[in-house]
């Protein structure tokens, strides 16, 4: 099956700090600390030789965080890989909770699948296999506007603007759309965009800074990344996903 462009092409990362990197390896250990379960994941992804770009520990620590903050029970992952973010943000929600993830490939799914089994997520989890944009464009269809807390996007980077779109639409007023590698190793800053994905992402952070209807920033933990409250649900025009 066809690999986002961006998978393929990822930049390379810029020098980050060697400070910063130790500040988050602090943070981690003190935080963040994997079980035995999700290092077994991140063996395994590598065992497949699958691309390693899964969330850090620090990340999925925030994302529970947040969930956990504004009482998430429904939420919704674009980009599931083998279930490593999956598995943290599902950690945060109460047992009858729900967390819909969408995932292109589906051998990825199967790795994910397995593992959320192990973790006793396995109810609270659906992994959905296909081109997301269709995903996204049934749950609409099937009335769920307004009816996730929040929604992490973590998949093809040149469709982080739809994806935006999308969910706009269906996460509601007070909930959370995140977003990772909104510093994309650094080249967020370059001028011209060197790629499409690039360019993508540098639309996705713009979009989420001017929509008066959210309240964004980006956090520097892992990629960066992307926080934005929803206060309204009114969408800027030019902007509704169709
Ligand atoms: C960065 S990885 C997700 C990592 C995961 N969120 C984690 O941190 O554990 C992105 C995933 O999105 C999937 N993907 C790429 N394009 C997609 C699309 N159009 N629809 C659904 N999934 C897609 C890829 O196959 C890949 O497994």
């Amino acid at each position: 099956m066809q690999k986002g462009h961006t998978e393929m092409s990822r930049p390379t990362e810029k020098s980050r700090p060697a400070g910063a990197q130790a500040l988050e390896a602090y943070d981690a250990a003190l935080f963040a600390r994997e079980d035995g379960l999700l290092v077994e994941l991140r063996q395994e992804i590598e065992r497949r030789e699958l691309p390693r770009i899964h969330i850090p520990p620090a990340e999925g620590k925030v994302l529970q965080l947040l969930l956990r903050a504004i009482g998430a029970r429904r939420v919704l992952e674009i980009g599931t890989l083998g279930g490593y973010s999956a598995i943290w943000m599902a950690r945060a929600l109460p047992p009858d909770g729900e967390l819909i993830t969408l995932e292109l490939e589906e051998d990825r799914a199967a790795l994910a699948r397995e593992f959320l089994r192990r973790a006793r997520l396995a109810p609270r989890v659906e992994v959905r296999v296909g081109p997301a944009a269709d995903t996204l464009r049934e749950l609409c269809a099937r009335g769920g506007d307004a009816s996730f807390d929040a929604c992490f996007i973590d998949a093809d980077k040149e469709s982080y603007p739809a994806y935006l779109r999308w969910a706009r639409r269906l996460v509601r007023v007070g909930g959370l759309i995140l977003g990772d590698n909104a510093h994309w190793s650094g080249h967020i800053v370059e001028e011209p965009a060197p790629d499409e994905g690039t360019a993508a992402l540098q639309q996705f952070n713009r979009a989420l800074a001017r929509d008066p209807g959210l309240e964004s920033t980006i956090l520097p933990v892992g990629d960066g990344l992307a926080v934005a409250l929803v206060t309204s649900s009114a969408v800027p025009r030019g902007t509704s996903s169709g």
